[in-house]
């Protein structure tokens, strides 16, 4: 059934303290829960508590046991009728963790038992009012056997640590900080332990502590190190302290998510935390600090300001997001971190927002909420943030987070409660601008200009149009920044300015400009939107040099790049020859000339647009004409740019030893973008030069950078490095994940027999959400020539996986929808195969709700 905004109502209870003791058994772990509830209202309700799964033992009300006739409950809830505005309930229930697949509430990991209680996990542990808005503090006790969980952690601080007897052990752990029932956590285990301290602005020490599979102690100097450098950033750049002794993170292999944010005890995804040179890559690296520091800054938006609802999801998100992208841009390149972003947005949130489970960033309904942790969530979320952040300034940005902080520390409220903190501070209307929240689908810009050489005038008209959506068929226009820029024939910028764009069409005048100006626009991606404008050729290669902002001149680029392999697309529909254009060729060699520029910069430019971001671009998506085109014109650059690429790539490599500092990493993903195009010419000479740095390199960044463009060779040498990769990392998970992707990405014929002889290989498991993500997600998700072949042979294997996972984790067979959703934008062959492919898991029997959802929505 559907949750509406609408409906929200406030708790007919509130819980003062909770008192938790856990017995913990791999199949049958008792939980007592002890809460002291009061009525939050005089109308008498019953109390209804949420509760899945679980066995219920005993009830009892103020010391009273209960009776089946003093109760009823069903699978979903447990209700309480004729209840004092006061009183102490105590309910046990029993729990399997090691039958838990879902991986929702208490569940083991490689024998380690650990939580994921977001967004409704709780209830998976004991009957509670699982919901944000009710928040109480906790005190947890665990007893567990010594020898197989010498570790036993919880929120807040230890209280108590003690051997009892049949060798087991047990701890009492106290979180003074009220808390919602989604930031409850509980790790028990045989884990190792690496520690150090952190002292705070105000002279406080922290100890700091990451929990891992003993043998990976050696892996977690980067993530500690990105801890401590989150730390510290979020007291400089917002004044937010840490607010405990103790911050623990535990890392655990089985784990839908990335990671949770848990109050003082965030459990992590390995991917996230372990990194050492030979096993992680650059790019490995980037997320671990951005996960990290992600968790980390949402100990104040998150856990000490949390969420009224899960509608309002992205007050946290979207505003934690903007954090970890702030903080990540500090610590390494910011023009390269804004670039990044947009790419994930661009290739995550805008189809999401083009199709059929299109929402808006505070959604208004839901089946199921986990369906709703979405890149429009997170990452548009993220994207109103930054535009707040643009129309206010850095200081009455910072003035509303101070407002925010003293207005709401300990409370759960809505995403109108935090633009009401951003206007009162700065006095900036955003009454407007909060259709952000509530309006969905990406607004197109249309830009179009003049100049009057007479009166020295350029005007500037943008007129915009949002696109009806599921359920909002009539939009608004919107209130967004754009940035803009005017650079003269020379390249000199002669202005710069963001203007607050707010109706459907108008005009921006620009006086005393001498000359005709070359326009940049919606720099830095001031306001998320597809921009429209008639740009040509030659303007392109302009800004591809001259842009003084960073982000515009990879636009150019981009934009250049797009253009041209569009037209390619037509013409291989027709059957004619491709051209090749070398103005964009030489616009290029010049970016990759370019001493001023930064190498990963350079890297980015020299990359074209994704096969994904063309579809995106397309009325009726061509995956054969795309990627062939695509190819063709990597071939040309290659071919015109051979002696430039083999020169810089010779110049690049480097015998030292790795470092994951912003400098190295440019210097190696420049490097390894000249390598890729040096294997487009199949030359034996450079197979071998790949073959070496697959063999040689010191790191896994190289390493796999070869094996990547191997991987897409009909040579022995791939089936060579990869079964040499495979004997090198089988023991390591998160390495054999690499392996399974860089397969299951592969252009090459036959790719999906691989990739289904994969599920049955040794290194598989469905029960694994890395593993199905690293092959399954990838094939479906980056690997459209081969899951969209015409027969239909990707599909049907996409949704039988769909279907066996349905049964394991439904959250993660829901997560696996999407790709099936995008039916409408192909050819009528295709969509029909979609189409039946999204009916026949709708028509499967004993179906969870989130994958219902997913399907059921998809379809349309
Ligand atoms: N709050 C976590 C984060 O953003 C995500 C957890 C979501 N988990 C889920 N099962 N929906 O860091
Ligand atoms: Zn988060």
């Amino acid at each position: 059934q559907i949750i509406r905004l609408e409906d929200y109502r406030e708790p007919a209870y509130l819980v003062e303290n909770v008192e938790l003791v856990f017995d913990l058994e791999s199949e049958s772990t008792r939980v007592v829960c002890a809460a002291t509830y009061y009525a939050n209202n005089t109308d008498n309700a019953p109390l209804v508590l949420d509760g899945e799964d679980l066995k219920l033992l005993h009830i009892s009300l103020d010391g009273r046991e209960l009776g089946e006739n003093d109760y009823s409950c069903d699978n979903k809830s447990l209700t309480i009728p004729d209840l004092p505005e006061r009183f102490e309930l105590v309910i046990e229930t029993e729990i399997d963790p090691k039958g838990n697949t879902q991986l929702s509430g208490l569940y083991q990991s490689n024998g380690t038992y650990c939580t994921q209680c977001e967004a409704q996990g709780f209830r998976r542990i004991t009957y509670f009012q699982d919901r944000p808005d009710v928040m109480a503090t906790y005190n947890v006790t665990i007893i567990a056997d010594k020898a197989s969980c010498p570790v036993l952690l919880s929120n807040g601080n230890l209280l108590e640590h003690n051997d009892v007897e049949d060798d087991q052990h047990i701890a009492v752990w106290h979180d003074p900080f009220p808390k919602p029932s989604y930031l409850f956590a509980l790790v028990a285990g045989d884990l190792a332990q690496v520690s150090d301290t952190f002292v705070t602005c105000t002279g406080r020490t922290v100890d700091l502590h990451i929990f891992i599979e003993h043998g990976n102690e050696d892996r977690v100097d980067w993530a500690m190190e990105s801890l401590k450098a989150a730390m510290k950033w979020d007291e400089d750049r917002f004044g937010l302290e840490y607010d405990l002794d103790l911050y623990n993170i535990v890392a655990v292999s089985d784990f839908n998510m990335g990671a949770m944010e848990n109050k003082s005890l965030n459990v992590f995804n390995t991917k996230y935390v372990l990194a050492k040179s030979d096993t992680a890559t650059d790019a490995d690296y980037a997320g671990i600090e951005g996960v990290i520091a992600h968790e980390y800054f949402h100990n104040w938006t998150g856990n000490r300001v949390t969420c009224r609802d899960w509608f309002q999801l992205s007050l946290k998100e979207g505003l934690t997001v903007f954090r970890d992208q702030e903080f990540s841009s500090d610590m390494r390149s910011r023009p390269c971190e804004r670039i990044s972003n947009v790419k994930v947005l661009r290739a995550a949130q805008f189809p999401e927002d083009a199709g059929p489970l299109a929402h808006p960033v505070r959604p208004e309904q839901y089946m199921a909420i986990d369906n709703f942790y979405t890149a429009t969530v997170y990452n548009k979320g993220s994207e109103v943030i930054r535009m707040m952040h643009t129309l206010l300034g850095e200081d009455n940005f910072r003035k509303g987070m101070d407002l925010y902080f003293e207005r709401h520390d300990g409370q759960a409220v809505t995403c109108d409660d935090f633009a009401a903190a951003m206007m009162d501070a700065s006095d900036i209307d955003l009454t407007q601008f909060k259709l952000w929240y509530s309006q969905a689908g990406t607004p197109e810009v249309t830009a179009h200009w003049s100049y009057d050489h007479e009166a020295q005038r350029f005007d500037l008209t943008l007129a915009q149009h949002l696109a009806p959506t599921p359920g909002q068929n009539d939009k608004q226009p919107m209130h967004m920044p754009i940035s803009v820029g005017l650079l003269d024939l020379e390249g000199m910028e002669i202005l710069s300015d963001v203007l607050s764009v707010s109706k459907a069409r108008e005009t921006f005048s620009f006086e005393n400009i001498e000359s005709e100006p070359v326009i940049s626009l919606n720099r830095d991606f001031s306001a998320p939107i597809k921009l429209k404008a008639a740009y040509s050729r030659v303007e392109l290669a302009f800004l591809m040099a001259n842009d003084s902002d960073d982000f515009a001149r990879w636009e150019a680029a981009q934009t250049y790049g797009t253009d041209l392999l569009l037209d390619m697309v037509k013409a291989y529909q027709k059957g004619q020859p491709f051209k090749k254009d070398e103005d964009f060729i030489q616009a290029l060699r010049q970016t990759l000339l370019n001493d001023q520029l930064d190498l990963d910069f350079i890297a980015l430019c020299l990359q074209l647009p994704t096969e994904g971001y063309l579809a995106e671009q397309m009325e009726t998506i061509d995956v054969v004409a795309i990627h062939q085109a695509r190819e063709a014109l990597r071939r040309y650059i290659a071919e015109d740019l051979q002696k430039d690429f083999l020169r810089i790539f010779r110049d690049l490599r480097s015998d030292k030893p790795y470092s994951p500092n912003a400098a190295s990493c440019g210097q190696r993903a420049l490097k390894n973008t000249c390598l890729s195009y040096l294997a487009e010419g199949d030359d034996p000479a450079c197979l071998a030069l790949i073959t070496a740095q697959y063999h040689n390199a010191n790191n896994m960044t190289d390493r796999m950078a070869a094996l990547s463009i191997l991987s897409n060779k009909e040579a022995d040498a791939r089936l060579e490095a990869l079964e040499d990769f495979y004997t090198r990392f089988k023991d390591d998970a998160l390495v054999v994940d690499k392996w399974l992707s860089v397969q299951a990405m592969s252009s090459l014929p036959g790719t999906l027999a691989t990739v289904q002889n994969l599920m049955s290989h040794e290194a598989f498991s469905i029960r694994n959400p890395n593993k199905v993500r690293s092959l399954i997600g990838v094939f479906a998700h980056a690997n459209p020539l081969h899951y969209h072949n015409e027969d239909g042979s990707g599909y049907a294997f996409h949704t039988d996986r769909i279907l066996e996972l349905d049964k394991i984790n439904p959250q993660i067979a829901a997560r696996m929808v999407a790709p099936l959703g995008k039916w409408r934008r192909f050819d009528k062959k295709r969509q029909d195969l979609m189409k039946a492919e999204l009916q026949r898991i709708i028509a499967t029997d004993g179906l969870s709700g989130d994958t219902f959802e997913m399907a059921s929505k998809s379809l349309g």
